[in-house]
Protein backbone atom coordinates (compact mmCIF):
# COMPACT_ATOMS: atom_id res chain seq x y z
CA UNK A 1 0.00 0.00 0.00
CA UNK A 2 1.22 3.28 -0.71
CA UNK A 3 -0.08 6.58 0.66
CA UNK A 4 0.68 9.94 -0.66
CA UNK A 5 1.27 12.81 0.95
CA UNK A 6 1.63 15.32 -1.70
CA UNK A 7 -1.43 16.78 -2.68
CA UNK A 8 0.09 18.78 -5.63
CA UNK A 9 -0.43 22.37 -5.76
CA UNK A 10 -3.25 24.27 -5.03
CA UNK A 11 -5.26 24.71 -7.38
CA UNK A 12 -5.87 28.75 -8.44
CA UNK A 13 -9.31 28.77 -8.69
CA UNK A 14 -12.41 26.49 -8.40
CA UNK A 15 -13.00 23.87 -5.91
CA UNK A 16 -14.74 20.32 -5.77
CA UNK A 17 -16.83 20.73 -2.35
CA UNK A 18 -18.20 17.20 -2.00
CA UNK A 19 -20.34 14.26 -3.63
CA UNK A 20 -23.84 16.28 -4.33
CA UNK A 21 -25.49 12.92 -5.38
CA UNK A 22 -25.51 9.83 -7.43
CA UNK A 23 -27.61 9.21 -10.62
CA UNK A 24 -29.23 5.69 -11.42
CA UNK A 25 -30.47 4.84 -14.32
CA UNK A 26 -32.74 1.78 -14.09
CA UNK A 27 -35.26 -0.08 -15.99
CA UNK A 28 -38.12 0.70 -13.48
CA UNK A 29 -37.01 3.53 -11.10
CA UNK A 30 -40.25 3.04 -9.27
CA UNK A 31 -39.25 -0.24 -8.14
CA UNK A 32 -35.48 1.04 -7.66
CA UNK A 33 -36.56 3.40 -5.12
CA UNK A 34 -38.73 1.30 -3.33
CA UNK A 35 -35.96 -0.87 -2.84
CA UNK A 36 -33.02 1.38 -1.99
CA UNK A 37 -35.85 2.87 0.64
CA UNK A 38 -37.08 -0.38 2.16
CA UNK A 39 -33.59 -2.18 2.29
CA UNK A 40 -30.91 0.65 2.87
CA UNK A 41 -33.29 3.21 4.93
CA UNK A 42 -32.83 5.83 2.32
CA UNK A 43 -35.72 8.36 2.23
CA UNK A 44 -37.89 9.87 -0.44
CA UNK A 45 -36.73 13.51 -0.50
CA UNK A 46 -37.85 14.81 -4.04
CA UNK A 47 -39.22 13.79 -7.30
CA UNK A 48 -39.57 14.68 -10.50
CA UNK A 49 -41.41 13.16 -13.59
CA UNK A 50 -44.83 13.12 -15.91
CA UNK A 51 -46.96 14.77 -12.32
CA UNK A 52 -44.01 17.72 -12.19
CA UNK A 53 -44.35 18.83 -15.64
CA UNK A 54 -41.60 16.41 -16.74
CA UNK A 55 -41.82 14.88 -19.98
CA UNK A 56 -38.51 13.96 -21.23
CA UNK A 57 -36.69 12.76 -18.44
CA UNK A 58 -36.22 10.67 -15.60
CA UNK A 59 -36.95 10.01 -12.82
CA UNK A 60 -39.40 7.34 -13.95
CA UNK A 61 -39.17 4.72 -16.78
CA UNK A 62 -35.89 5.73 -18.98
CA UNK A 63 -34.83 3.26 -21.26
CA UNK A 64 -31.98 3.71 -23.63
CA UNK A 65 -29.72 2.14 -25.52
CA UNK A 66 -26.84 2.71 -22.66
CA UNK A 67 -29.32 1.44 -20.49
CA UNK A 68 -29.65 -1.77 -22.62
CA UNK A 69 -26.45 -2.29 -22.58
CA UNK A 70 -25.13 -1.57 -18.74
CA UNK A 71 -28.44 -2.91 -17.26
CA UNK A 72 -29.29 -1.21 -14.18
CA UNK A 73 -26.67 1.00 -12.21
CA UNK A 74 -24.85 4.25 -12.05
CA UNK A 75 -24.77 6.77 -14.86
CA UNK A 76 -23.92 9.72 -13.05
CA UNK A 77 -21.85 11.06 -9.79
CA UNK A 78 -22.49 14.59 -9.25
CA UNK A 79 -19.86 16.86 -7.30
CA UNK A 80 -20.86 20.79 -5.94
CA UNK A 81 -18.60 22.67 -6.83
CA UNK A 82 -17.13 26.56 -6.57
CA UNK A 83 -16.36 28.09 -9.80
CA UNK A 84 -17.36 25.80 -12.64
CA UNK A 85 -16.64 27.51 -15.31
CA UNK A 86 -12.96 27.62 -14.54
CA UNK A 87 -13.47 23.74 -13.98
CA UNK A 88 -14.85 23.14 -17.07
CA UNK A 89 -12.02 25.30 -18.68
CA UNK A 90 -9.46 23.69 -17.20
CA UNK A 91 -10.80 20.02 -17.93
CA UNK A 92 -11.90 20.63 -21.76
CA UNK A 93 -8.20 23.04 -22.03
CA UNK A 94 -6.55 19.05 -20.41
CA UNK A 95 -8.87 17.34 -23.13
CA UNK A 96 -11.77 16.58 -21.04
CA UNK A 97 -14.91 15.62 -23.32
CA UNK A 98 -17.56 18.26 -22.13
CA UNK A 99 -20.76 15.95 -23.06
CA UNK A 100 -23.11 19.42 -21.59
CA UNK A 101 -21.67 22.84 -21.27
CA UNK A 102 -22.79 24.90 -18.50
CA UNK A 103 -26.43 25.93 -17.97
CA UNK A 104 -28.64 27.45 -15.28
CA UNK A 105 -31.17 25.40 -13.90
CA UNK A 106 -33.58 27.41 -11.76
CA UNK A 107 -36.78 27.66 -10.11
CA UNK A 108 -39.06 29.83 -7.37
CA UNK A 109 -36.06 28.30 -4.67
CA UNK A 110 -32.93 28.95 -6.07
CA UNK A 111 -30.53 28.56 -8.98
CA UNK A 112 -27.50 26.41 -9.87
CA UNK A 113 -25.20 25.99 -12.41
CA UNK A 114 -24.48 22.59 -14.03
CA UNK A 115 -22.20 21.41 -16.58
CA UNK A 116 -21.29 17.30 -17.35
CA UNK A 117 -18.01 15.85 -18.16
CA UNK A 118 -17.41 12.30 -19.22
CA UNK A 119 -15.70 9.87 -17.29
CA UNK A 120 -15.00 5.84 -17.77
CA UNK A 121 -17.02 4.40 -19.95
CA UNK A 122 -20.36 5.81 -20.23
CA UNK A 123 -20.02 7.40 -16.63
CA UNK A 124 -20.45 11.41 -16.14
CA UNK A 125 -19.87 14.02 -13.74
CA UNK A 126 -22.07 16.24 -13.08
CA UNK A 127 -20.75 19.59 -11.84
CA UNK A 128 -22.81 21.73 -9.53
CA UNK A 129 -22.67 25.44 -8.53
CA UNK A 130 -24.64 26.67 -6.18
CA UNK A 131 -25.66 30.50 -7.05
CA UNK A 132 -27.41 31.32 -4.28
CA UNK A 133 -28.50 29.43 -1.07
CA UNK A 134 -31.28 26.54 -2.25
CA UNK A 135 -34.42 26.43 -0.38
CA UNK A 136 -36.18 24.57 -2.74
CA UNK A 137 -35.98 20.05 -1.47
CA UNK A 138 -33.18 19.01 -3.55
CA UNK A 139 -32.44 20.82 -7.03
CA UNK A 140 -34.64 22.98 -9.27
CA UNK A 141 -37.41 21.16 -11.07
CA UNK A 142 -37.51 19.39 -8.36
CA UNK A 143 -41.21 18.71 -6.21
CA UNK A 144 -42.16 16.39 -2.52
CA UNK A 145 -42.58 12.75 -3.59
CA UNK A 146 -45.69 12.35 -5.17
CA UNK A 147 -46.62 9.05 -2.62
CA UNK A 148 -45.90 8.22 0.97
CA UNK A 149 -44.63 4.82 2.00
CA UNK A 150 -46.45 3.85 4.92
CA UNK A 151 -43.94 1.06 5.61
CA UNK A 152 -41.05 3.24 5.93
CA UNK A 153 -41.60 5.09 9.34
CA UNK A 154 -42.00 1.33 10.69
CA UNK A 155 -38.64 0.21 9.98
CA UNK A 156 -35.49 0.78 12.05
CA UNK A 157 -33.28 3.76 10.67
CA UNK A 158 -30.45 3.05 8.09
CA UNK A 159 -28.09 4.92 10.13
CA UNK A 160 -26.05 5.98 7.22
CA UNK A 161 -24.72 9.65 6.62
CA UNK A 162 -23.11 10.17 3.30
CA UNK A 163 -21.54 9.09 0.53
CA UNK A 164 -17.49 7.63 1.85
CA UNK A 165 -16.05 7.18 -1.79
CA UNK A 166 -16.99 5.63 -5.11
CA UNK A 167 -15.18 2.98 -6.80
CA UNK A 168 -14.78 2.45 -10.84
CA UNK A 169 -13.45 -0.79 -12.21
CA UNK A 170 -11.66 -0.83 -15.53
CA UNK A 171 -10.58 -2.99 -17.68
CA UNK A 172 -7.11 -4.17 -18.23
CA UNK A 173 -4.47 -1.63 -18.36
CA UNK A 174 -7.05 1.42 -18.18
CA UNK A 175 -6.71 2.32 -14.37
CA UNK A 176 -3.50 4.66 -14.86
CA UNK A 177 -5.14 6.36 -17.75
CA UNK A 178 -8.30 7.16 -15.70
CA UNK A 179 -6.81 8.12 -12.48
CA UNK A 180 -3.92 10.37 -14.87
CA UNK A 181 -7.86 12.12 -16.17
CA UNK A 182 -8.98 12.96 -13.07
CA UNK A 183 -5.34 14.27 -11.91
CA UNK A 184 -5.15 16.23 -15.21
CA UNK A 185 -8.62 17.18 -15.58
CA UNK A 186 -9.98 17.28 -12.57
CA UNK A 187 -6.94 18.84 -10.68
CA UNK A 188 -7.34 15.69 -7.96
CA UNK A 189 -4.08 13.99 -6.75
CA UNK A 190 -3.38 10.33 -5.83
CA UNK A 191 -4.33 9.57 -2.12
CA UNK A 192 -3.58 5.91 -2.20
CA UNK A 193 -2.79 2.89 -4.06
CA UNK A 194 -2.48 -1.17 -4.03
CA UNK A 195 -0.22 -3.36 -6.08
CA UNK A 196 -1.66 -6.91 -7.20
CA UNK A 197 1.37 -8.38 -5.47
CA UNK A 198 0.11 -7.62 -2.19
CA UNK A 199 -3.61 -8.97 -2.60
CA UNK A 200 -4.42 -12.09 -4.49
CA UNK A 201 -6.28 -15.14 -4.30
CA UNK A 202 -6.14 -18.37 -6.94
CA UNK A 203 -8.69 -16.61 -9.31
CA UNK A 204 -9.19 -12.68 -8.34
CA UNK A 205 -6.09 -9.76 -7.87
CA UNK A 206 -6.40 -6.19 -8.11
CA UNK A 207 -4.26 -3.23 -8.50
CA UNK A 208 -6.48 0.00 -7.36
CA UNK A 209 -5.44 3.98 -6.82
CA UNK A 210 -7.63 6.32 -5.37
CA UNK A 211 -7.42 10.11 -6.58
CA UNK A 212 -8.90 12.51 -4.67
CA UNK A 213 -9.92 16.02 -4.85
CA UNK A 214 -7.04 18.84 -3.26
CA UNK A 215 -9.49 19.12 0.20
CA UNK A 216 -9.63 15.05 0.28
CA UNK A 217 -13.43 15.47 0.71
CA UNK A 218 -14.19 12.96 -2.76
CA UNK A 219 -12.60 9.90 -2.91
CA UNK A 220 -12.68 7.66 -6.27
CA UNK A 221 -10.54 4.53 -5.89
CA UNK A 222 -9.39 3.17 -9.23
CA UNK A 223 -9.81 -0.49 -10.00
CA UNK A 224 -8.08 -2.63 -12.76
CA UNK A 225 -7.50 -6.87 -12.95
CA UNK A 226 -4.12 -7.88 -12.36
CA UNK A 227 -2.32 -9.36 -15.55
CA UNK A 228 -2.45 -13.14 -15.55
CA UNK A 229 -4.92 -13.74 -13.20
CA UNK A 230 -7.38 -16.74 -14.11
CA UNK A 231 -10.61 -15.06 -14.07
CA UNK A 232 -10.80 -11.62 -12.07
CA UNK A 233 -14.26 -10.41 -10.48
CA UNK A 234 -13.30 -7.16 -12.28
CA UNK A 235 -13.22 -8.56 -15.36
CA UNK A 236 -16.89 -10.40 -14.17
CA UNK A 237 -17.61 -6.73 -13.76
CA UNK A 238 -16.98 -5.32 -16.92
CA UNK A 239 -18.10 -8.22 -18.98
CA UNK A 240 -21.83 -8.10 -17.56
CA UNK A 241 -21.80 -4.10 -17.45
CA UNK A 242 -20.31 -3.87 -20.76
CA UNK A 243 -17.27 -2.08 -20.01
CA UNK A 244 -16.16 0.10 -17.29
CA UNK A 245 -18.32 1.47 -14.54
CA UNK A 246 -19.29 1.54 -10.91
CA UNK A 247 -18.41 -1.31 -8.87
CA UNK A 248 -19.78 0.30 -5.08
CA UNK A 249 -21.13 2.98 -3.45
CA UNK A 250 -19.44 3.26 0.35
CA UNK A 251 -21.49 4.83 2.54
CA UNK A 252 -20.27 5.96 5.96
CA UNK A 253 -21.75 5.42 9.51
CA UNK A 254 -21.36 6.61 12.88
CA UNK A 255 -22.86 3.30 14.40
CA UNK A 256 -22.08 -0.17 11.75
CA UNK A 257 -23.18 -2.29 14.79
CA UNK A 258 -26.86 -0.78 15.00
CA UNK A 259 -26.57 0.00 10.84
CA UNK A 260 -25.97 -3.65 10.10
CA UNK A 261 -28.65 -5.00 12.62
CA UNK A 262 -31.32 -2.58 11.08
CA UNK A 263 -30.44 -3.20 7.71
CA UNK A 264 -30.62 -6.86 8.33
CA UNK A 265 -33.54 -6.46 10.06
CA UNK A 266 -35.09 -4.56 7.08
CA UNK A 267 -34.12 -7.33 4.68
CA UNK A 268 -30.84 -5.83 3.49
CA UNK A 269 -28.26 -9.25 2.43
CA UNK A 270 -24.38 -9.15 2.91
CA UNK A 271 -21.66 -10.87 2.09
CA UNK A 272 -20.58 -13.38 4.58
CA UNK A 273 -16.82 -13.41 6.08
CA UNK A 274 -15.82 -17.10 7.08
CA UNK A 275 -15.31 -17.58 10.99
CA UNK A 276 -11.82 -18.39 10.08
CA UNK A 277 -11.36 -14.55 9.06
CA UNK A 278 -12.52 -13.40 12.91
CA UNK A 279 -9.73 -16.23 14.61
CA UNK A 280 -6.99 -14.94 12.41
CA UNK A 281 -8.41 -11.58 13.38
CA UNK A 282 -8.12 -11.99 16.77
CA UNK A 283 -4.70 -13.32 16.78
CA UNK A 284 -3.72 -10.26 14.61
CA UNK A 285 -5.26 -7.94 17.01
CA UNK A 286 -3.28 -9.55 19.88
CA UNK A 287 0.27 -7.97 18.97
CA UNK A 288 -1.23 -4.55 17.25
CA UNK A 289 -1.25 -1.34 18.68
CA UNK A 290 -4.46 -0.72 18.64
CA UNK A 291 -7.74 -1.88 20.17
CA UNK A 292 -10.66 -2.46 18.87
CA UNK A 293 -13.67 -0.93 20.19
CA UNK A 294 -16.48 -2.73 19.13
CA UNK A 295 -17.36 -6.49 20.38
CA UNK A 296 -15.91 -8.93 17.77
CA UNK A 297 -18.42 -11.33 19.08
CA UNK A 298 -20.68 -8.83 17.65
CA UNK A 299 -18.90 -7.87 14.41
CA UNK A 300 -18.43 -11.94 14.12
CA UNK A 301 -22.45 -12.37 14.51
CA UNK A 302 -23.01 -9.45 12.13
CA UNK A 303 -20.34 -10.09 9.43
CA UNK A 304 -18.74 -6.87 9.63
CA UNK A 305 -15.15 -6.87 8.82
CA UNK A 306 -12.01 -4.94 10.52
CA UNK A 307 -9.15 -3.23 8.77
CA UNK A 308 -6.72 -1.78 11.17
CA UNK A 309 -2.61 -0.23 10.96
CA UNK A 310 -0.55 0.97 13.69
CA UNK A 311 -3.08 4.13 14.31
CA UNK A 312 -6.35 3.20 13.74
CA UNK A 313 -9.14 1.20 12.21
CA UNK A 314 -12.13 0.44 10.11
CA UNK A 315 -14.85 -1.58 10.16
CA UNK A 316 -16.97 -2.27 6.58
CA UNK A 317 -19.34 -4.59 5.04
CA UNK A 318 -20.51 -5.29 1.41
CA UNK A 319 -23.80 -6.29 0.27
CA UNK A 320 -24.64 -8.37 -2.62
CA UNK A 321 -25.14 -7.15 -6.33
CA UNK A 322 -28.30 -4.69 -5.90
CA UNK A 323 -29.55 -5.78 -9.56
CA UNK A 324 -29.59 -9.08 -11.39
CA UNK A 325 -26.61 -8.93 -13.23
CA UNK A 326 -23.39 -8.91 -10.70
CA UNK A 327 -22.23 -5.58 -10.74
CA UNK A 328 -23.11 -2.51 -8.46
CA UNK A 329 -22.93 -3.53 -4.65
CA UNK A 330 -22.93 -1.21 -1.68
CA UNK A 331 -20.86 -1.28 1.07
CA UNK A 332 -21.27 0.23 4.90
CA UNK A 333 -18.03 1.68 6.48
CA UNK A 334 -17.22 3.28 9.80
CA UNK A 335 -13.63 5.02 10.33
CA UNK A 336 -11.94 5.26 13.43
CA UNK A 337 -8.83 7.13 12.88
CA UNK A 338 -7.85 4.99 9.56
CA UNK A 339 -7.74 6.19 5.87
CA UNK A 340 -7.89 3.16 4.10
CA UNK A 341 -10.15 1.23 2.14
CA UNK A 342 -10.11 -2.37 3.85
CA UNK A 343 -7.12 -3.59 1.39
CA UNK A 344 -6.44 -5.87 4.15
CA UNK A 345 -10.27 -7.27 3.80
CA UNK A 346 -9.91 -7.36 0.21
CA UNK A 347 -8.59 -11.16 0.10
CA UNK A 348 -11.48 -12.57 1.91
CA UNK A 349 -13.68 -9.91 0.41
CA UNK A 350 -12.72 -11.72 -2.96
CA UNK A 351 -12.96 -15.44 -1.86
CA UNK A 352 -16.70 -14.48 -0.31
CA UNK A 353 -17.07 -13.11 -3.97
CA UNK A 354 -15.57 -16.12 -5.60
CA UNK A 355 -18.40 -18.47 -4.02
CA UNK A 356 -20.83 -16.46 -5.27
CA UNK A 357 -19.65 -16.60 -8.82
CA UNK A 358 -18.96 -19.80 -8.67
CA UNK A 359 -22.26 -19.88 -8.48
CA UNK A 360 -22.74 -18.25 -10.65
CA UNK A 361 -20.60 -20.27 -13.28
CA UNK A 362 -18.44 -17.40 -14.08
CA UNK A 363 -15.24 -18.63 -11.68
CA UNK A 364 -13.87 -20.95 -14.25
CA UNK A 365 -16.06 -20.99 -17.50
CA UNK A 366 -14.78 -17.22 -18.37
CA UNK A 367 -11.73 -16.04 -19.78
CA UNK A 368 -10.35 -12.74 -19.11
CA UNK A 369 -10.72 -11.16 -22.91
FE1 LIG B 1 -14.87 0.43 -0.70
Amino acid sequence: QTTYTDKGEKPEKGKFVKFHHVTFWVGNAKQAAVFYCDKMGFEPVAYKGLETGSREVVSHNRLSLTHIKHGDGVKDIAFQVEDLEFLIKKAKERGAVVVKEPWIEQDSYGKVKCAVVQTYGDTTHTLIEYLSPYKGLFLPGYNAPVVKDCLLPKLPPGLLNFIDHIVGNQPDDAMVPVSDWYQNCLLFHRFWSIDDKQIHTQYSALRSIVVTNYEETIKMPINEPAPGVKKSQIQEYCDYNGGPGVQHIALNTSDIIQAIVNLRARGMDFLAAPDAYYESLRENLKTSKIKVKEDLKRLQELKILVDFDDKGYLLQIFTKPVQDRPTLFLEVIQRHNHFGFGAGNFKSLFEAIEKDQDARGNLTVFTSK
